[in-house]
């Protein structure tokens, strides 16, 4: 089987490349790679779920499976004072991203390597944003959704986005089992763009 993005140390020969994108009218410039998901261009998933975000000022925000980091990089602009944490088990993405918050003077986020929730082990967010791994499978799609309620605060929100032919209805369904409902915020270019919120616990 061929080496995809989801590979932990992806072996393929290096091709940087570079994308330049204005997404929720924030000019980005990020450098890509061989083995990175989306290497050539941003993914319109990936466009559509920056588009949809509502944060606030002040919030601690989780780009899950960062790949280079389009999503913590915007999120960290979006969110005036706020923090935001990114992650992913491929080293290369890991390394581009830490790139990419250097070049493009992000001061508010860090950049952390591992397997879906273990870098953030104990950590609650205003937020959890993804765009998930489809090729990896759905045991790991399940589990972004099932343990993202241990990862948020009261209120706080997890926002995916999926194709509706590589089962957006179905990620729809698992979100609505695991928060007892789930919106779609934004669709297009046959992508939906997913929210739950975790219902704050009454006192
Ligand atoms: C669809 S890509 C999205 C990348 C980036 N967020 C974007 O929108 O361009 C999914 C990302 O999840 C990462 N990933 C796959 N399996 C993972 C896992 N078990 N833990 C953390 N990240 C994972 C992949 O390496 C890839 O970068």
């Amino acid at each position: 089987m061929g080496e995809h993005y989801s590979s932990a140390r992806p072996t393929s020969r290096r091709r940087p490349a570079e994308v330049s994108v204005v997404v929720h009218g924030l000019p980005l410039t990020l450098q890509t790679d061989a083995g990175v998901f989306s290497r050539g261009s941003l993914d319109r998933g990936t466009e559509l779920l920056i588009e949809a975000l509502d944060l606030g000022p002040c919030e601690l925000i989780l780009d899950l499976g960062c790949g280079y980091g389009a999503i913590g990089i915007a999120a960290s602009r979006l969110s005036d004072g706020g923090h935001v944490v990114l992650t992913d088990v491929n080293e290369r993405a890991v390394r581009l991203a830490r790139e990419n918050l250097r070049a493009n003077r992000v001061t508010n986020a860090e950049v952390r390597a591992g397997d879906l929730y273990e870098p953030v082990a104990g950590m609650a967010f205003d937020h959890i944003v993804c765009n998930p791994p489809i090729r990896a499978g759905r045991a790991v799609v399940d589990r972004i959704v099932s343990e993202a309620p241990a990862h948020l605060l009261d209120g706080g929100r997890l926002w995916l986005v999926a194709r509706t032919r590589q089962g957006a209805d179905a990620i729809r369904t698992r979100m609505a089992n695991a928060f007892g409902h789930a919106e779609i915020v934004r669709r297009g270019s046959g992508y939906k763009v997913l929210c739950s919120a975790k219902e704050a616990r009454s006192p």
